[in-house]
């Protein structure tokens, strides 16, 4: 049961209330090409824009790394809010976000209006959860709300410490959702549980397979990440992206599996081919014999039948990552594959979370066929593995 104070327990009338969205979108040529995230965020930015506050919108986008970049400017979301809110929604755009121009902008802000600050990350201390910049933060504002799942996961200014400088904090809607449907799952699974890990990096998913290890029945592994598991078990992988220094600690994993009668499963076959490129040639090799010149860009077809049999007869599964270089369409293929079995389940309860992922559900209109889609990739995972979630932690508890 969440006990956290929630934006249905405070009175907003009047006040300055700061919110912490996640606005980290896909941009093309600073065109936003998903906005799932933006839209998820609109139930709680309508419920303190009709309660009469004056509400200052705050995201990071991408990772300037403390620097100004232009091209990870929140100026497009500002632009897709007005729309999709049908009112003005006035940038801040601030290098340095909380500016003389931000801080003007705040104080003219009438009941019910709203403004949008520069990318939080655009300071350097964000990152590093820094007091001057989360005070900078706070003097904005009266009240505080957390609404950003998609970044809970992290403990920075914009989404812990600004709370330690302020009178209230709350959590809005979209975050209330989905620690409310996650909390369900991780707290009582439909078993067997199942869990398909995808995305290119071992090291981002370090502590959450080795946690999701004690609570899966079975774990599936798909994606970038798969070439180092596999040159842990001896396999050749070619130009595959790997991480070497993560290669004992993969022999850990698939020794811990073991030890804890976890079944796992690896892809049999791969796609490959000589360039990173979507017009490159490619062919299926086994996933143990990538030649030298070659590279992993997606799981093969009779790993996306093992896959979809292992799925058979889940009660619930957790899907984060997608399986193959999805941005590029001739190597899709194991996605959509992943995506279209939990889909087609009966039965089951089906999370899908991280953008990739999250993405080939929604392309291929399965969004009604799963139980949840999270707005959160690590932020997800990470709560779902058992951890208090920093951006959570931080604010007030009920009365
Ligand atoms: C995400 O896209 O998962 C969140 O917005 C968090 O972004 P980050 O991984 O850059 O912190």
């Amino acid at each position: 049961m969440l006990n956290k104070k929630t934006i249905d327990d405070i009175n907003v009338s009047g006040l300055r209330v700061l919110c912490r969205c996640d606005f980290n979108v896909p941009l093309d040529n600073g065109v936003i090409t998903d906005d799932t995230r933006i839209v998820s965020s609109l139930p709680t930015i309508k419920k303190l824009i009709a309660d009469g506050g004056k509400v200052i919108l705050c995201s990071h986008l991408g990772k300037p790394k403390g620097s100004v970049v232009p091209e990870l400017s929140l100026a497009p979301v500002a632009k897709r809010l007005s729309e999709l809110l049908g009112t003005e929604v006035k940038f801040a755009d601030d290098d340095n976000v909380v500016g003389e121009n931000a801080k003007r902008i705040v104080s003219e802000l009438k009941d019910g209006e709203v403004c949008l600050l520069q990318n939080v990350r655009f300071r350097p201390e964000e990152t590093k959860n820094d007091d001057t910049f989360s005070k900078e933060l706070a003097s904005l504002c009266d009240v505080f709300v957390n609404d950003a799942f998609g970044t809970a996961h992290r403990a920075h200014c914009s989404t812990a410490g600004v709370c330690q400088f302020v009178k209230h904090s709350a959590i809005g809607y979209l975050m209330e959702q989905e620690l409310n449907y996650l909390g369900s799952v991780v707290n009582n699974p439909k078993r067997p549980l199942v869990s398909i890990l995808g995305g290119a990096k071992v090291s981002s998913k370090i502590s959450v397979i080795s946690n999701l290890l004690e609570k899966v029945d079975k774990l599936i592994i798909g994606g970038g990440m798969m070439f180092t598991f596999i040159k842990a078990m001896g396999g050749n992988v070619g130009k595959s992206i790997v991480e070497e220094e993560y290669i004992d600690y993969s022999k850990d994993m698939i020794y811990k599996a073991g030890a804890l009668g976890v079944q796992l499963f690896f892809p049999v076959d791969v796609v490959v081919t000589k360039e990173f490129s979507n017009d490159a040639e490619y062919r299926v090799v086994k996933a143990t014999e990538i030649a030298d010149d070659e590279m992993g860009m997606d799981i093969g077809p009779k790993t996306r039948e093992l896959f979809a049999n292992a799925l058979e007869g889940a009660g619930t599964v957790i899907w984060n990552g997608p399986m193959g270089v999805f941005e590029f369409c001739n190597f899709a293929k194991g996605t959509i594959a992943v995506a279209e079995a939990m889909g087609n389940l009966k039965d089951a309860v089906t999370v899908v979370g991280g953008g990739d992922s999250a993405a080939a559900v929604n392309q291929l209109g399965y969004a009604d066929k799963f139980s949840h889609i999270s707005t959160g990739g690590g932020a997800s995972l990470e709560f779902l593995e058992g951890k208090e979630l920093p951006g959570v932690k931080a604010v007030e508890y009920k009365d």
